[in-house]
C-alpha cells in the first residue's frame, strides 16, 4: 500500500508518519507538507532514511500541484493531517485557516476522487483527522459521542467542521470510502511551543511568565499524542468506511491544574525549592470565545475496535516533560530565528 501522510512534518503527524513508517515496512509513505512555521522535518530525523519514506514538500491548497502529483503518484489511502491548528490564529488570521483546513481538503478529495474506481489505480480509503472542536463547548455535564450536533465557536473549528462535512459530502455523494476521528487536545513530544502545555514548559525553563486566560477554569481532555497515533493506526485498518470515531482519554483537567501540576514535577527536575514555578502563573485576557469544556467520550472506539490509552496523564507528562529537557536544541532552534530557514513563503509569520 502507497500512503499519503499530509501534516507529517508537525506534531501529530510525525508520531503518525514513525508509527506508519516503523510498523509497517511493506508500506510506502509519502509525507506531504508545506513546512509551515509548525512543520519541521527534524522531528522525523530518526526515520528520514528508512527505505519507505519519501517527503514532499507542497502546499495543499495549490490544487494543480495535488491533483499532479496523485496522477503520477497513484496513491491507495490518504491520511490527512495537515493544517493550520492553532486557535489564537485563526482568531487573528482567519483566511489562512479556510484555505488550508477547507479548500486543501476538498483539494485532496477531489485528488482522490479522480483516482477512485479509476482502471489501473486501486485507491481503498481517504481518512481525515479532525478534533472534538466541532462539537463546540460543553457545561459542566456530559460528554461529546460521535452524534452530537456540530457548534463550533471558533475560526480555527468552523474551519475544521467544514472540512469534516466536505469528506462526508464525498462519501455520501461520490462514494468515495472515507474515514473521520474527531480527537480531543493532545500533548506529548514535538508540540510546538505555541500550545498551551510545551508553551509553559518553555517558559518554566527561562523563567518567563505563563500566561493563563481568564481565570483557568477552562477544562479540556489531553491525550498522550502517540496513543493519538495509536487510534489513527487502529482506524485505518478495521473501522468501516464512512464511520467517525472520537479519541479521547478520558482525562478532564481544569488549565489552572494542568500548570500547577506541570509547575511542581519541573520544580522537581530542574532542582528549584518547591513552590517557585507557581509564582510565574500570571492570570490574563481571557481568549474570545473562549470554549468552557471539552470531555469525549470515547466508548465507540474501545467497544468496537478495542482501543485505550497506553499510558496515564502523570506518564504521558513525565516522559514529555523529560522530552523537552533533553531535547534543548530541537526547542530553541523552533523559538529562535535560525528556524526561519525552514519557514516558507506566506506562511513564515508567527
Ligand atoms: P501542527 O500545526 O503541529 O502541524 C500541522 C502540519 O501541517 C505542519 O507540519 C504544517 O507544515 C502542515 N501544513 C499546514 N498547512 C499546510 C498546507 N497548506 N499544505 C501542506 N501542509 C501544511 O498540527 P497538529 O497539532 O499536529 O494537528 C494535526 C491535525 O490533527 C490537524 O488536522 C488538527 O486539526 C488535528 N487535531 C489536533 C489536535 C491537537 O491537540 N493538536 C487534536 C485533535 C485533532
Ligand atoms: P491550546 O493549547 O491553544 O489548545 P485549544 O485551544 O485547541 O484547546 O489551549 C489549551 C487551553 O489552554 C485552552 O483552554 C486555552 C488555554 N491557554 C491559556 O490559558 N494560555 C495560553 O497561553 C494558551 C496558548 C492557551
Amino acid at each position: 500500500m502507497k500512503i499519503l501522510i499530509t501534516g507529517g512534518a508537525g506534531f501529530i503527524g510525525s508520531h503518525v508518519v514513525r508509527l506508519f513508517v516503523n510498523k509497517y515496512p511493506n508500506y510506502t509513505i509519502h509525507n506531504l507538507d508545506a513546512l509551515t512555521y509548525a512543520g519541521n522535518l527534524a522531528n522525523l530525523s530518526d526515520i528520514e532514511a528508512k527505505p519507505n519514506y519519501k517527503f514532499v514538500k507542497g502546499n495543499i491548497v495549490d490544487n494543480d500541484f495535488i491533483s499532479n502529483l496523485f496522477e503520477t503518484e497513484k496513491y491507495n489511502a490518504v491520511i490527512h493531517l495537515a493544517a493550520e491548528s492553532h486557535v489564537d490564529r485563526s482568531i487573528t488570521n482567519p483566511i489562512e485557516f479556510v484555505m488550508t483546513n477547507v479548500i486543501g481538503t476538498v483539494n485532496l478529495l477531489n485528488a482522490a476522487k479522480s483516482l477512485y474506481k479509476k482502471d489501473n489505480t486501486d485507491f481503498q480509503k481517504f481518512y481525515h483527522v479532525s478534533t472534538d472542536e466541532v462539537y463546540g463547548a460543553l457545561g459542566d455535564e456530559g460528554m461529546f459521542t460521535e452524534t452530537t450536533s456540530y457548534d463550533p465557536h471558533s475560526p480555527y473549528s468552523a474551519s475544521k467542521a467544514s472540512s469534516d462535512h466536505f469528506v462526508r459530502a464525498y462519501h455520501d455523494t461520490y462514494g468515495l470510502p472515507t474515514l473521520i476521528s474527531n480527537c480531543s487536545n493532545n500533548y506529548g513530544p514535538n508540540h510546538f511551543p505555541e500550545k498551551l502545555i510545551p508553551l509553559c514548559i518553555n517558559n518554566i525553563k527561562h523563567n518567563r511568565p505563563l500566561p493563563i486566560y481568564g481565570k483557568g477554569e477552562n477544562v479540556r481532555d489531553w491525550l498522550y499524542v502517540v496513543d493519538h497515533a495509536r487510534a489513527i493506526d487502529v482506524i485505518f485498518h478495521t473501522a468501516k468506511y464512512g464511520s467517525t470515531y472520537n479519541i479521547g482519554g478520558h482525562n478532564e483537567w481544569k488549565n489552572i491544574d494542568v500548570i500547577r501540576l506541570l509547575c511542581k514535577i519541573m520544580d522537581e527536575k530542574l532542582n528549584r525549592p518547591a513552590g517557585t514555578n507557581e509564582k510565574l502563573i500570571t492570570f490574563v485576557t481571557d481568549r474570545a470565545g473562549h470554549d468552557m469544556r471539552y470531555a469525549i467520550d470515547a466508548a465507540k472506539l474501545q467497544n468496537d475496535l478495542g482501543w485505550v490509552p497506553s499510558v496515564t496523564f502523570e506518564e504521558g507528562l513525565a516522559s514529555t516533560l523529560d522530552w523537552y529537557l533533553q531535547n534543548d536544541e530541537w526547542l530553541t532552534n523552533v523559538t529562535s530565528g535560525n528556524y526561519t530557514k525552514y519557514y516558507d513563503g506566506q506562511y513564515a509569520s508567527r
